[in-house]
């Protein structure tokens, strides 16, 4: 009998089924998880797809708890993410962008097991502009050790505690990358079928890329250190390229498959830099270094730092092990004045 071509397609759901072989949290449990995250990314894709048609573009007349007006795309995608994690029976918490409080689905030892933050959709400015933009997800366990009433003290934990981590980015096609901790799978939504298909097992970062990712407009408040690797990578012999969506996914996304150097260096605005670390700098620097690459502050590995506040922000370098290291060679070393 002739086999039809959906008995070769692997989705998202069988992939990280059939990745039991390796990963203990590969149950279905934790597939159930994932797949209320895949359902959410395709609804809010659909939405966006038809954005100029469904007057959802532009500004949701609120400001939220980063001091940022909301876009009504934000609040859409926050909305069906909450909506798809909220009834999956292993989520305790919820961490939103959005939101300043987590949400508590369940604070039961047996069934919240799972913690899992967003940033529903990165790249809001760039809506109206048809440029790509993204969702950004993080999942961890509840600390067993952790029994403080406070919620936001159970989501306070270092990166490196993550189980899986990934993004989709929202362009001329859907993508989706994560891990949970076996290298970096790629899926891109096929429409036709409703589902995220395998497109690329265990990528790997290019070593090296001469791309480095900045916004330039800031670069006189950056610190010295990092002004004196913008002057050395703009010279001839340098050889690099400057590329800057100005969505973090895309900018990502780009260095994960072409290489080179993301940075968002401390600014007089934002000293502590801009991204957040719990839902935008975390997992994409558990995506980076599962695909060979490397996230740093400017001091410390991006994963090891312990979070004091739910919304904090970090300074990011993030890309190619061999563009990120020669980006700190400009810094001072970890523990000197900056
Ligand atoms: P968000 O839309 O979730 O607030 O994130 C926007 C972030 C990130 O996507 C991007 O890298 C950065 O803002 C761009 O900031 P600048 O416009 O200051 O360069
Ligand atoms: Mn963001
Ligand atoms: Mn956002």
């Amino acid at each position: 009998m002739q086999t039809t071509d959906t008995q070769f397609i692997t989705t998202v759901e069988r992939h990280f089924l059939e990745g039991k072989r390796h990963n203990p949290h590969a149950t279905s449990e934790f597939s159930w998880l994932l797949s209320g995250i895949t359902l959410a990314t395709k609804i809010i894709a659909s939405q966006i797809q038809r954005a100029g048609l469904l007057e959802i573009v532009g500004e949701a007349g609120r400001v939220n708890v980063q001091g940022e007006e909301v876009q009504k795309l934000d609040e859409i995608a926050n909305n069906t993410l909450i909506r798809c994690l909220g009834y999956r029976g292993n989520v305790g918490l919820l961490v939103s962008e959005e939101d300043d409080e987590p949400h508590v689905l369940s604070d039961q030892p047996d069934s919240g097991k799972y913690i899992v933050l967003f940033d529903p959709l990165d790249g809001s400015s760039n809506i109206n502009a048809n440029v790509n933009i993204g969702t950004i997800f993080s999942i961890m366990e509840r600390d067993p050790n952790c029994t403080s009433p406070d919620m936001k003290a159970r989501v306070l934990q270092p990166g490196y505690r993550q189980v899986a981590a990934g993004y989709v980015v929202y362009g001329s096609s859907t993508v989706l990358a994560y891990t949970s901790g076996h290298g970096v799978n790629m899926f891109t939504l096929d429409p036709s079928i409703g589902a995220f298909v395998l497109a690329q097992e265990n990528i790997r970062m290019p070593a090296e890329g001469k791309i480095y990712s900045v916004n330039e407009a800031n670069s006189r408040q950056f610190p010295e250190g990092y002004q004196q690797y913008l002057d050395w990578a703009k010279t001839e012999e340098a050889g690099y390229s400057s590329r800057y969506i100005g969505s973090l996914v895309a900018d990502f996304h780009r260095t994960l498959i072409r290489g080179g150097v993301f940075l968002y260096p401390p600014t007089h605005k934002s000293p502590n830099g801009k991204l957040r670390l719990l839902y935008e700098a975390n997992p994409l620097a558990f995506v980076a270094e599962q695909a060979g690459g490397m996230a740093s502050d400017g001091r410390q590995r991006i994963m090891d730092k312990q979070p004091v506040q739910m919304h904090e922000r970090t300074p990011l370098i993030l890309g190619s092990k061999a563009e990120v290291e020669k980006v700190l060679s400009f810094l001072p070393p970890a523990g000197a004045a900056h």
